[in-house]
């Protein structure tokens, strides 16, 4: 099965086409060193059989992580503890590659405020209600050279390739939106200008690791917002980075305020631990707390969908507009539906994140033929807890 046949990213075979797509884990400390957990999540996925795994989202500046446990690659004395995340992935067979993010303007409302919010043309940042200033060119080249630095660190640390986060709204996917990047400088403008950030990240990136080291990106086929990115654009981007060297795309969609952010991750909108840490986050919503049920049950229709492989349509355009190798993520839950995307279509790889927090040995049950259809019932507890600082598990044991 084709599924399970070897591929090449960049120059690295990865032994199958199953990817563990990134999440956050929840397993490092407040200075994002690895704490031992983060060796042992590692070590079970490759055992389980991913051929890929993709780390959660990497900060590249101290402080700026989603939350405070997630994996840091801005400094040299985080490189050591990584070293066994790395050694137990490969130690299975299994191949394993950083993911970088620079997170703003979505960093939670206090961090935000601590940090100083920052947008690529400033203005209110719908998911935490911060007022942000514009990053300054300076700032943005900086910015470049702290991607580079960190990737500079994953290769030292073992890792086989980083991919760049360019999807979901964070830094690098919203200096690519019209919507949000509406500067009149060099790095915004016209679709050049809107793609500078992007080129100047993957040429420091490139200078950091050389050659010979796969660069991928989970990109944004659109934002899912009116005047946000739209998919031919996007299409182009992807035919750009074709040009550069990148190894693979990921493609996905969405950026955080569409669908109450979980767009990207369609399924239910567990209403209770949103209510709960929306209060912990926005702490003026408590009075409503009573009837933030209703609501968020309401707003929650739009995201409601339950198709696999709900961004399947989207991959297969990218992959018949590029020749590298391209991801598909987002609701592949059946063994029938990620065999068939990589026989029948474009794609090259599927890649699975909520299913394989449940099963981590969903690929390798797969292989033998048992499991075809994983036990994820896509509720977002693991989501929402995450978010707050609990460690990446399945919530949902019962289901
Ligand atoms: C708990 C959790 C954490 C996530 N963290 C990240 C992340 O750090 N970086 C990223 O690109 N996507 C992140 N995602 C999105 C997933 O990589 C994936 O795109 C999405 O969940 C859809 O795939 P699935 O249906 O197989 O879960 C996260 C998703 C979940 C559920």
């Amino acid at each position: 099965m084709r599924l399970f046949e070897p591929i090449s990213l960049g120059g690295v075979t990865i032994p199958n086409r199953i990817v563990k797509s990134a999440m956050a884990e929840g397993q490092s400390d407040a200075s994002g060193q690895a704490l031992p957990g983060l060796a042992r999540m590692y070590g079970r996925w490759a055992r389980g059989g991913v051929g890929l795994a993709i780390t959660g989202m990497a900060h590249i500046r101290p402080g700026f992580s989603f939350t405070d446990r997630e994996i840091g690659l801005y400094r040299d004395a985080n490189v050591e503890p990584l070293r066994a995340v790395t050694a137990a992935a490969h130690e299975h067979g299994g191949r394993i590659f950083a993911q970088l993010c620079h997170a703003p303007p979505q960093l939670p409302r206090a961090k935000a405020k601590e940090l100083g919010a920052v947008a690529p043309s400033g203005g209110l940042c719908r998911t935490n209600l911060r007022w942000g200033r514009a990053l300054t060119g300076d700032e943005l080249r900086r910015l470049a050279k702290d991607f580079g630095a960190a990737a500079r660190r994953a290769r030292e640390a073992g890792f086989d390739g980083v991919q760049l986060h360019a999807a979901h709204g964070y830094l690098l996917s919203r200096m690519l939106s019209p919507r949000d990047n509406r500067r009149t400088d060099r790095w915004g403008g016209s679709f050049e200008g809107r793609l500078a950030f992007l080129s100047e990240v993957y040429s420091e990136v490139r200078r950091a690791v050389g050659d010979d080291y796969p660069i991928i990106i989970k990109l944004n086929a659109h934002d899912g917002l009116r005047g946000g990115l739209d998919i031919e654009t996007s299409l182009r981007i992807a035919r750009r980075l074709e040009e550069w060297g990148i190894a693979a795309i990921e493609v996905s969609a969405g950026i955080a305020e569409v669908g109450l952010g979980f767009f990207p991750n369609r399924g239910s909108i567990p209403v209770e631990s949103s209510k709960e840490y929306l209060g912990v986050e926005f702490p003026f919503l408590r009075p409503v707390k009573p009837v933030l049920g209703p609501i968020i049950r309401g707003l929650s229709r739009s995201v409601r969908l339950r198709e696999e492989a709900y961004f399947a349509p989207l991959a297969e355009r990218f992959a018949r507009a590029v020749s590298v190798p391209v991801i598909c993520v987002g609701g592949i839950r059946t063994l029938a539906t990620a065999s068939r995307l990589v026989e029948d279509t474009p794609v090259a790889m599927v890649s699975l994140a909520r299913p394989l927090v449940r099963q981590p040995g969903l690929p390798r049950a797969w292989q033998r033929g048992e499991s075809p259809t994983a036990q994820c019932t896509s509720c977002n507890e693991c989501f929402v807890h995450l978010g707050f600082g609990q460690p990446l598990k399945c919530w949902n044991k019962t289901a």
